[in-house]
């Protein structure tokens, strides 16, 4: 299900190519590239970042969002994700889950990954099928308020 034009695809997918070589990878070999685009249209791109104390590492979705979120951004059209060693690659479950936080209101998040015949578009949904996120909070905080929660024994 494409949202972005092709171009706009296109485009968001070559600056994840280019920024997965400045990828910071001497772990793994492995370079990773995204770009994010908010919803103003703004491009933000990360690439992975390893650690000798390899589970510091971060992946370069969670890099492009944080960089995003830092630069005053709330929530994210897109998202394209480059993979140079095995072109195709998709974010891990942790990206995943980071991403949800910012789908767009009552919108979509676009995936666009390295397909075989070019700029493939997923939507985070279909990734992340039945997503827990900030939704299920604001319906706790709801009922909540509206006095219908069931209210747990003491322990
Ligand atoms: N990596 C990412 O940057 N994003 C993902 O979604 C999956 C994995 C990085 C982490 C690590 O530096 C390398 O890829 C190998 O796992």
């Amino acid at each position: 299900m494409a949202v972005l034009d092709d171009r706009m695809a296109a485009e968001l997918l070559a600056a994840a190519r280019k920024a997965a070589g400045v990828a910071y990878a001497p772990y793994s070999g492995f370079a990773v590239g995204a770009a994010a685009l908010t919803l103003d249209g703004t491009v933000i791109t990360g690439c992975n970042v390893e650690n000798a104390s390899y589970p510091m590492t971060m992946c370069a979705e969670r890099v492009a969002v944080g960089t995003a979120l830092a630069a005053g951004h709330r929530a994210l059209q897109a998202i394209a994700v480059s993979t140079p060693a095995a072109p195709g690659g998709t974010p891990c479950g942790a990206c995943r889950q980071v991403l949800n936080e910012f789908v767009p209101r009552g919108g979509t998040l676009t995936v666009v990954l390295e397909g075989a015949d070019g700029p493939e578009q997923v939507p985070l949904s279909s990734l992340l099928p039945r997503s827990f996120g900030p939704a299920d909070l604001d319906r706790a905080r709801e009922s909540e308020a509206s006095g219908d929660r069931e209210r747990p024994d003491r322990l």
